[in-house]
């Protein structure tokens, strides 16, 4: 493809996202603009803020509401996009699916999570990974999962299915904000004879606590549990290696904190699991019977797990977004959102009528702050910082918490938080 051509499909992809979206011409033509020189800048020290900035512009994410809900849904940047926009014309030019490209995606995703590409297989979305642990481990009627009662639907339903279906129970634990240790003790002693798997969000999606991965992958192993990990709030807001954790399998979305387009993610399963854990969907792709009857061959990796057409246009954009986080540094991209959420603490902490409940030891949270109001409602709270300061968070209302989270990303700007910090202190005085 030509430049020409390029760059009219970058104009022809986010003029169409602006229209589904219901955006004016004035903000499509804005970010059509915009597309055309979209490249990552160099980061340079002495002119930080200039460099952020410069970042930022790399989203078409209009400025109101300033968007706080990356653990929602993270907003993709520009390179990402055009990826998105120009396979999906390619392969409309030849009518093709472009399943070949899946490949070249998995050897650019696997390193960055610290798998093997025969270990990853690409799903819709974190809850599709969860389920295809949940549903294709071999469990009988007694048999126990222990998981978090702050486990999001995507984590607890697909068990909660095997408590329906197969008679599975299930063991929960309160997760702390307090220490690893504490976290470690309450899954201990939910361990006993019938545990048969382990699973825990990596952060939690409520107040964003940091597990400690790799220790609950210790006793997992050494009580011979399978040891399965929800992290929709991890890779992409920090780095993530799961060869380094050592657990069977691990779910991620895409669509969060990498900023991939919707409908995205990725399945890990540890190579010498793989035949641990049977198919659930299956067809092309995911093995071989050339003629039939026969006998069904599963395909030697996690691609086992793939079948059918399948969007290639938005799996290639997916690695576009890893590549778009590598020529930041995934290091930097951690430190610059972890930086924000731990201003908001500092400036929140003390503030008579709201509660901050994500950990303040620095080590076991990540880009996240959840606070709660002492008089206000999650919906109040959250519709207060909507409507009243353009704050788009998200309320947290699992387990009764009743709470707001705010996500600082990449493309969060310290003018961002001071307008949090304005709100939240405003709602203490007007709610
Ligand atoms: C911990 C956790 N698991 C799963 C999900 C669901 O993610 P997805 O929409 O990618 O299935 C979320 C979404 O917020 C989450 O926070």
């Amino acid at each position: 493809m030509n430049l020409d051509r390029r760059t009219f499909v970058q104009g022809f992809g986010l003029g169409t996202l602006g229209a589904l979206a219901g955006c004016t011409t004035a903000a499509a033509a804005s970010a059509t603009a915009r597309s055309t020189s979209a490249s990552v800048p160099v980061f340079n020290p002495a002119r930080a803020d200039e460099y952020w900035r410069s970042v930022r512009a790399l989203y078409p994410l209009l400025e109101d509401p300033v968007y706080l809900n990356t653990g929602g849904l993270g907003p993709t940047p520009q390179p990402v996009l055009d990826t998105f926009f120009s396979t999906m014309l390619e392969l409309q030019e030849h009518s093709e699916t472009g399943h070949a490209r899946f490949e070249a995606a998995r050897e650019t995703v696997a390193p960055f999570v610290g798998a093997k590409p025969e270990e990853i297989c690409f799903v819709r979305n974190a809850t599709e990974g969860n389920s295809i642990i949940a549903a294709g481990l071999s469990l009988r009627e007694g048999d126990e999962v222990i998981f978090e009662t702050h486990a999001h639907p995507g984590g607890s339903f697909p068990w909660f299915n095997q408590v329906r279906q197969r008679g599975v129970k299930v063991r929960l634990f309160d997760p702390a904000a307090t220490s690893d240790e504490e976290n470690l003790k309450r899954i201990k002693a939910l361990v006993t004879d019938r545990t048969r798997v382990i699973q825990v969000s990596h952060i939690t999606c409520t107040a964003g606590v940091v597990m400690p991965v790799a220790a609950i992958a210790a006793l997992a192993r050494s009580r011979g549990i399978w040891f399965h990990i929800d992290g929709a709030q991890s890779v992409g807001m920090v780095p993530v290696d799961f060869a380094a954790i050592g657990c069977d399998s691990y779910a991620f979305s895409g669509h969060k904190w990498l900023g991939a387009p919707h409908e995205t993610g990725v399945l890990f399963l540890r190579r010498d699991r793989l035949a641990d854990v049977a198919p659930t969907g299956i067809g092309a792709h995911s093995g071989e019977l050339d003629y039939l009857p026969g006998e069904l061959k599963y395909a030697e990796s996690a691609t086992r797990h793939e079948y059918g057409t399948r969007n290639a246009g938005a799996v290639a954009a997916l690695a576009e977004a890893v590549r778009f986080q590598q020529k930041i540094g995934r290091d930097r991209v951690a430190a610059r959102g972890h930086g924000l959420a731990s201003r908001l603490i500092d400036e929140l902490k003390a503030v008579e009528g709201l509660t901050i409940l994500t950990p303040r030891d620095p080590a076991l949270r990540g880009s996240m702050m959840t606070v709660q109001h002492t008089r206000a409602k999650a919906s109040v709270l959250f519709d207060f910082l909507l409507k009243k300061h353009h704050l788009r968070c998200r309320p947290v209302t699992e387990q009764g918490l009743q709470a707001v989270r705010v996500s600082t990303h990449l493309f969060t700007s310290q003018s961002d938080c001071e307008r949090v910090i304005a709100g939240l202190k405003a709602s203490t005085r007007e709610l």
